[in-house]
């Protein structure tokens, strides 16, 4: 892959913010970088530029809630007409401990895919990923399993308790946060993860032969913003109580240069879950091999509620 142009989004702070700055470090000539607001995004990149003395910062808006704001930037980027070699989808939150629905009647923690979705595909479809471009987006360990306090939703299970086995509906359902879906925001995030690794497998599928994707956990970087809207519970208890525990956070530079790590991996592993070992949130990135995550009717199910909820597919 070419070091030329990457696009982060989410890059107005936490690990998004860090990844720009390695980036340029690394000598990539342009790095475009979003913010829900163009007044965010225009801060980060002045931000950017002054740590790192590099005028490589582009900025773009992006609010990934709103598919009108998500079509202008796929619009400005047609308009420039450059490919990108490196797509990283970085954005994305824990969710809030009441929930909350975007205006198109998205949970909150689930709209970052829908959004990023939306501008993969529309980037695909106008031919502006580089051949050998790489694509790597935001996972989050509770997706694999074995996260206390967070527990992923057995998709045959709740597909066959309330859809009639139809897995696409099922995903909608919690995509949306209903019907039959309970909100206990954890759960929540976990599922939003699981299904990003999902139609990351299903995405790898359909992609041009040069091309790869990778679901890619940063790992635990406490420092960030990422909690900021979660219950007190796990801001004051469940991740003071880990980090007390050594090799279990990072510092947001050591959790962005996974991304950056995943950039360089090669086209066989495409569509792959990377994470921290069992039990860890930090150290080496591992091949996730749970079966749950390998189950192609789960795959291909997120990603037609994705198409479905999205309104956008391949052409
Ligand atoms: N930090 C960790 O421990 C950890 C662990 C595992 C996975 N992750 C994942 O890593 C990613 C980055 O998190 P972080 O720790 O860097 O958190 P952060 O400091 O809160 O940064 C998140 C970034 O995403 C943006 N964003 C969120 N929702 C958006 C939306 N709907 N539209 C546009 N932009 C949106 C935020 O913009 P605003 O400021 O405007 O909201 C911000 O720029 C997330 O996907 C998170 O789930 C983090």
């Amino acid at each position: 892959m070419k070091h030329s142009i990457a696009l982060v989004t989410g890059a107005t702070s936490g690990l998004g913010h860090a990844a720009a700055r390695l980036l340029a470090g690394e000598g990539w000539r342009e790095i475009i970088v979003t913010g829900r607001s163009l007044a965010g995004a225009q801060q980060a990149a002045a931000q950017l530029a002054a740590e790192t003395k590099r005028q490589v910062f582009t900025p773009l808006e992006l609010d990934l809630n709103d598919p009108a704001n998500v079509q202008s930037a796929v619009a400005a980027l047609v308009k420039r007409g450059q490919p990108i070699d490196f797509l990283l989808l970085n954005a994305g939150l824990v969710p809030f401990k009441q929930r909350v629905l975007t205006a198109a009647g998205v949970e909150a923690s689930q709209a970052p895919l829908i959004g990023h979705h939306q501008l993969t595909v529309g980037l695909l479809n106008a031919n502006l990923l580089s051949p050998d471009a790489r694509i790597v987006i935001a996972g989050a360990e509770p997706a694999r399993g074995g996260v206390p306090m967070f527990k992923y939703t057995d998709l045959p299970e709740f597909a066959a308790k309330y859809h009639h086995g139809n897995r696409t509906a099922a995903v909608e359902a919690l995509i949306r946060n209903g019907p039959n879906v309970k909100y206990v925001p954890n759960n929540t995030y976990a599922d939003a993860k699981l299904i990003i690794a999902w139609w990351t497998a299903a995405l790898a599928r359909r992609l041009p032969s040069g091309m790869a994707v990778y679901a890619v956990s940063p790992g635990g970087a406490t420092a960030t913003k990422v909690v900021r809207s979660a219950s007190p519970l796990l801001k004051y208890l469940f991740i003071p109580i880990v980090n007390l525990i050594p090799g279990m956070n990072q510092t947001p530079e050591t959790a962005a240069r996974r991304y950056l790590q995943a950039s360089e991996f090669e086209t066989d592993v495409s569509g792959q879950f990377f994470a921290s070992a069992k039990g860890k949130f930090s150290g080496p990135l591992e091949v996730q091999r749970q079966p749950h995550l390998h189950d192609r009717a789960n795959q291909e199910a997120a990603w037609q509620a994705v198409v479905r909820v999205s309104g956008v597919d391949l052409s």
